[in-house]
């Protein structure tokens, strides 16, 4: 804080240091208020951030309400933590009003999400305007978990982000958890076999079942990171590196030569002595999705109201 620094996109690091100083502060306190009483919301801020910026860029278009909007789309469903970001423009708006937007405020807050959970921080370029546009029919930029791995290539490479990206931010999986309906179709009559995915490791398919049963209930919670889904860590890649991914997209990971090695790395990484560090690379890729397609200077609007357009 303090210091401007140029970000991508016409973004700067202390973009409200003079305009709204504690602006990074309120945001900080009001997302650790919510993570002591439910750590789990770090991983909803983090998707919620990453849905953002993949629908209209990073400009907030998410967080309106409506029959409508993109936050009412399927992959939208389950997104989480729409009342930290409310809790924080609240008091933004008390402290410095019609001044920090609601795009930045779940930009910082992700950051924020993942520096609490263990994970690396960073300086956050700020400066986003909120959009103005937002509609549920939009949202097919969106990643799916039954996607292959030229699918999430093409889709992230359309935001300008490459293997190296995907890898690295699909690694956001080591926090959070999934429901059972995204994942249960590979644990009995996986295209129609009889069997699980074969991609499993054998010695996680019945704990897995246990979890998510034939015809049980859907919306069942699991973690995306077997052993350690609290803690911002590599170890999601180890659990993709030995057959216990649960998403069938980030298992896949292994199965492409290209997305394989760099999850080897990072799975093979002991933090920051091996190989290329994910806490370093996490930051960097973060900086580059943030960036997609913002709306700076006199684009879009500082919203009143996260949720509501002026
Ligand atoms: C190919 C790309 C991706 C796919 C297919 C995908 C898919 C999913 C799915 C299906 C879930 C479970 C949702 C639920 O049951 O509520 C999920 C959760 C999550 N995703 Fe992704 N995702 C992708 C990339 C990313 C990226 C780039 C980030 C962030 C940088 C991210 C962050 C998260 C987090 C933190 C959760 C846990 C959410 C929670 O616990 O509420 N994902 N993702």
């Amino acid at each position: 804080m303090g210091l401007l620094v140029e970000g991508q996109g016409g973004l700067k690091t202390g973009f409200y240091s003079s305009s709204c100083p504690k602006a990074e502060a309120i945001v900080r306190s009001t997302v650790e208020a919510h993570f002591n009483k439910d750590p789990t919301i770090a991983a909803g801020l983090l998707r919620l951030h990453f849905h953002d910026c993949f629908v209209q860029g990073c400009d907030g278009s998410v967080l309106i309400a409506g029959t409508s909007a993109e936050r009412n789309a399927l992959p939208n469903l389950g997104l989480r933590g729409f009342e930290v970001i409310d809790d924080s423009k609240t008091q933004l708006e008390a402290e410095c009003p019609g001044v920090v937007s609601c795009a930045d405020i779940v930009a910082l807050a992700a950051r924020d999400s993942v520096d609490l959970s263990n994970g690396p921080s960073w300086g956050v370029p700020t400066g986003r305007r909120d959009g103005r546009v937002s509609s549920s029919s939009e949202t097919s930029n969106l990643p799916s978990p039954l996607d292959s791995v030229a699918a999430q290539r093409q889709k992230f490479s359309a935001k300008g982000l490459d293997d190296h990206d995907l890898v690295t931010l699909v690694g956001a999986h080591t926090i959070g958890q999934t429901d059972c309906q995204f994942f249960s179709y590979r644990l009995f009559n996986f295209t129609t076999t009889g069997s699980a995915d074969p991609t499993i490791n054998q010695a996680f398919i019945a704990q897995l079942q246990a979890l998510c049963p034939k015809n049980g209930d859907g919306t069942k919670r699991v973690a995306l990171d077997k052993d350690s889904q609290l803690k911002f860590d590599v170890n999601f890649f180890k659990n993709v590196r030995d057959g216990n991914g649960i998403l069938e997209s980030d298992q896949r990971l292994w199965g492409d030569a290209a997305t394989r090695t760099i999850v080897q790395n990072y799975a093979g990484s002991i933090r920051g002595l091996l190989g290329i560090r994910f806490d370093f690379e996490f930051p960097k890729a973060m900086i580059k999705m943030s960036s997609i397609d913002v709306k700076t200077g006199t684009q879009g609007e500082i919203r009143k109201i996260c949720s509501k357009f002026n």
